[in-house]
């Protein structure tokens, strides 16, 4: 078995990507939606602003059986981890091929000059023992809730929303945030609790735009609501449509400024959000999030929204220093 680097895949190499990954999801679907080939096509392919990446899968007669992912994201250097997903096929695991491809990834790292790498992780899967196995160690408990709107009440979307405090005025955008709100934006995202991120990793007005270049290079729509107060953005939320969407969108970041915080602002914007998708995206019919598992406000105004816990993830880091093929 080879692995092999696959930064300019082929055809058949991505047809090849996303067989493994419909052969993992298969076997442990977790309630995500099965991969779809497009969106495997646009991930090997397309280029990511802000971001470098490096592929690798392992082959064998003639089959891919593993593949991994590096995101390699801002400038060469220490300042950001590395991110990397490793997919092995059920019936190829316990092998070491996981670890082969962990050993290709790390010297990718070295030579970027990284010095931490991150994984995010379903819960009592394989991939906690194999990190655990390889240095990782877990920095970040995230729970994954979903809500669907059939289950909404009829009647609590308008009810919150009536309930905005006093003061505060709602905009709202899609796609790249405009020019004005830029720069309070990117204030605003400061406050997000958000302890695993990259303390290097400032979030400007660039940066802000950079993220909504990102999804819609993707192909997906960004859709924000954020509560204004005088100019200033008091809080906002995020909510992402992927194209050719199948029903179901992802919470993106959520975050009331810290002197805001207190008077129901969270909930406003996000049943803002929900008043807005029923409108303009019918089709979506429901909501994924993920929350730090400690952040207690955030998973109440969830939870009050009508969010349930689905499964729990895990983030896990590792200095570049423990990773294997270290000199
Ligand atoms: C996690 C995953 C990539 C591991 O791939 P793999 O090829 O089986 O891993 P390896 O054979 O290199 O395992 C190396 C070591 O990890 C540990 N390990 C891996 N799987 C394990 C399991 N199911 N139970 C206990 N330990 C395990 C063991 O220490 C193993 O060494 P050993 O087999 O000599 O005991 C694979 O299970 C997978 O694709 N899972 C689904 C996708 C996923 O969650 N990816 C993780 C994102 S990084």
């Amino acid at each position: 078995m080879d692995v092999i680097a696959v930064d300019d895949p082929t055809d058949a190499q991505i047809q090849g990507w996303h067989d493994v990954l419909t052969a993992v999801h298969a076997a442990d679907p977790a309630a995500e939606p099965a991969p779809d080939p497009e969106r495997t096509a646009r991930g090997l392919l397309g280029a990511e602003p802000g971001a470098r990446r490096r592929l690798w899968a392992v082959t064998g007669g003639g089959h891919m059986v593993a593949v991994a992912a590096l995101r390699l994201p801002g400038d060469p250097g220490a300042g950001r981890p590395g991110e990397i997903d490793i997919q092995v096929r059920p019936g190829h695991r316990r092998r070491g091929l996981g670890g082969r491809l962990l050993t290709v990834a790390a010297g990718a790292l070295r030579a970027d000059g990284r010095t931490s790498v991150i994984a995010q992780v379903l819960a009592g899967t394989p991939a906690v023992p194999f990190l655990e196995s390889h240095g990782f160690e877990c920095v970040l408990t995230l729970r994954g809730m979903l809500l669907r709107l059939d289950d909404v009440p009829a009647g609590r979307v308008a009810r919150l929303l009536a309930g905005g405090p006093e003061g505060y005025r709602l905009v709202r955008w899609r796609g790249a945030v405009p020019d004005e709100h830029a720069a309070a934006l990117a204030r605003a995202k400061h406050a997000m609790a958000d302890p695993a991120e990259y303390e290097a990793a400032v979030w400007d007005a660039h940066r802000v735009r950079e993220m909504a270049e990102i999804v819609a290079k993707r192909g997906d729509d960004l859709y924000t609501v954020a509560a204004l107060s005088g100019g200033a953005i008091a809080g906002f939320t995020e909510v992402v449509v992927p194209d050719g969407c199948t029903g179901r969108a992802a919470q993106y970041d959520t975050a009331v400024v810290p002197e805001h915080r207190g008077r129901r602002i969270g909930i406003w914007v996000k049943a803002a959000m929900l008043d807005w998708l029923a409108e303009a995206r019918p089709g979506v019919r429901e909501i994924e999030t993920e929350n730090a598992g400690d952040n207690a406000h955030m998973l109440a105004v969830n939870e009050e929204l009508g969010f349930r816990a689905e499964r729990e993830s895990m983030e896990y880091q590792a200095a570049v220093t423990a990773l294997p093929g270290a000199p």
